[in-house]
């Protein structure tokens, strides 16, 4: 998105880019999609995506890609060994990260594992800013605990912090002299802090863990999955690197890490994941899990033609007219909602617009999953599926009680240059029907409740007919509109 002024004065993001390719959507009628969240279990991930009109479950793996990503995919080295394609990928992450040493994953977890399982003794702690539901269980199944030291700002639903993804340097200090730095197994910095909202941390504060961590001799890992975002707000945020390129930035935040890792189904717009390391030791402890979990270490389970794909998007987030686009249509939505009082997640970040449930639905209790009612009260009115980042996706305790999460938020994912703006208008207004409406929410609870990451494949029914009322509702105030 370009410096470009509109005459009204209004701030509209507009695209730099065309749509070339299109995909036909459907959006079934009121009481198809009835049907369809109840076969679901009333879980958003168990929907077939013929149901849904807007996917805002993710933005992982679903980017649209551009022309030049498509082209460089046909041109990819097809070998098990030794592949050209992967050589390319790995220049590209050496050339814009400066480490010497490269793991191709298929995708983020997949580095999780081979990170946790590397460098984890049983009984150490992570500190982090804040955890994501695959790296905590990572990290807990190779005898770990996780340790959150996000800034306070970091929880506040409403703020105007800009970086609410810091971490609170003193609380970081304070545990490792509590426990002793052999106790630690490394400090992990995750960008765009994904469960919190998409928010980003600042490079001053990263620099400052990264002090700590000097003195204490830990390892400082990036979570860079949803770096773009972070990028994008740094340079438009933070004061310091204002006059800095994109690229510039993004060397001085890899120069205070030891080791980056990302998903490459969000970070690169294509779909796998790798693992940049700066010390030979740790490369040599890790390449085996590739070769035992992943694939030969020139393609660590992903096709060649993901590979290219992903090497032209990682130079493409080099471009801020690339990746804007993400965070200004974020903004977009974000104010729309606050206009018509929705209670959403402040100031808008990265990755998609966070519903605040706790507030939305401030009736439902905690055990009857206030974030996972609203996602699926919202892909009944609307067709939009979006995904519940609550206490459904926490784990219980060993004991078995629930452990409830510190927000119960309903993510609508921006998927990055898919949606146009009168689909984003389309999704703003629905919420804002069924925010008008929102005593008819009630709660959901579980009928198949999995051990581990529960809100995958869990199935749940609603508490009384409020689905169903619901649906009168909607037919009395939108007649026979779809
Ligand atoms: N780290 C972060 C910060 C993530 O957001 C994700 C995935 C992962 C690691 C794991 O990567 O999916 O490639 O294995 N987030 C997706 C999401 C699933 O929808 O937010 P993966």
């Amino acid at each position: 998105m370009a410096n470009v002024k509109f005459h009204s004065g209004e701030k509209v993001p507009l695209e730099m880019h065309k749509v070339r390719i299109v995909q036909k959507l459907e959006l079934l009628p009121i009481e198809k999609r009835l049907e369809a969240i109840a076969e679901a279990g009333n879980n958003t991930f168990l929907l077939k995506n013929r149901d849904v009109f807007m996917d805002m479950l993710t933005d992982s793996g679903v980017n649209a890609m551009s022309d030049k990503q498509q082209a460089a995919m046909m041109a990819s080295d097809d070998s098990y060994a030794g592949s050209e394609t992967f050589y390319r990928l790995e220049d590209k992450l050496k050339n814009l990260f400066g480490m010497d040493y490269i793991l191709p994953a298929h995708q983020g977890r997949a580095c999780e594992n081979i990170i946790s399982q590397t460098l984890i003794n049983p009984g150490q702690i992570v500190p982090m800013n804040y955890h994501f539901t695959t790296t905590k269980s990572h990290i807990v199944i190779n005898g770990g605990t996780v340790e959150e030291l996000i800034i306070d700002e970091g929880l506040e639903t409403t703020s105007t912090c800009s970086f609410k993804g810091n971490m609170n340097i003193d609380k970081l200090e304070n545990l490792i002299r509590l426990n002793g730095s052999e106790n630690i197994a490394f400090v992990r910095m995750e960008a765009g802090t994904n469960l919190i909202g998409g928010q980003p941390f600042a490079l001053a504060n990263l620099k400052e863990i990264k002090e700590v961590c000097r003195k204490n001799n830990i390892l400082l890992i990036l979570d860079a999955s949803l770096l773009q975002d972070n990028l994008y707000f740094i340079k438009t945020k933070e004061e310091e690197y204002k006059e800095k390129s994109i690229r510039e930035i993004t060397r001085e935040i890899a120069d205070q890490c030891d080791i980056i890792y990302f998903s490459a189904r969000k970070l690169g717009s294509a779909r796998g994941g790798g693992i940049c390391i700066r010390s030979e030791h740790i490369f040599n402890g890790m390449r085996e899990f590739v070769t035992l979990y992943e694939g030969f270490l020139t393609y660590g389970g992903m096709s060649v033609r993901e590979m290219e794909a992903m090497t032209v998007g990682l130079e493409e987030t080099m471009d801020m007219e690339v990746i804007n686009q993400g965070p200004q249509f974020i903004e977009f939505m974000v104010d729309e909602l606050i206009k018509k009082n929705v209670p959403v997640i402040t100031p808008a970040g990265g990755l998609g617009c966070h519903v605040n449930a706790m507030d939305f639905v401030d009736h439902i209790p905690q055990n009857e999953y206030p974030a996972g009612a609203l996602a699926s009260a919202y892909y009944l009115v609307s067709g939009v599926r979006g995904m519940e980042r609550g206490t459904m996706s926490e784990q219980r305790n060993p004991d078995g009680s629930e452990l409830f999460a510190n927000m119960e938020l309903l993510r609508l994912a921006m998927p990055r240059r898919v949606f146009t703006m009168s689909q984003v208008k389309y999704a703003v207004d629905r919420l804002a029907w069924l925010y008008e409406n929102r005593e008819m929410i009630g709660g959901l609870r579980f009928t198949e409740e999995p051990k581990i990451l529960r809100f995958f494949f869990g199935r749940l029914v609603p508490v009384s007919d409020w689905q169903q009322k619901l649906v009168e509702k909607f037919r009395k105030d939108f007649g026979d509109s779809l």
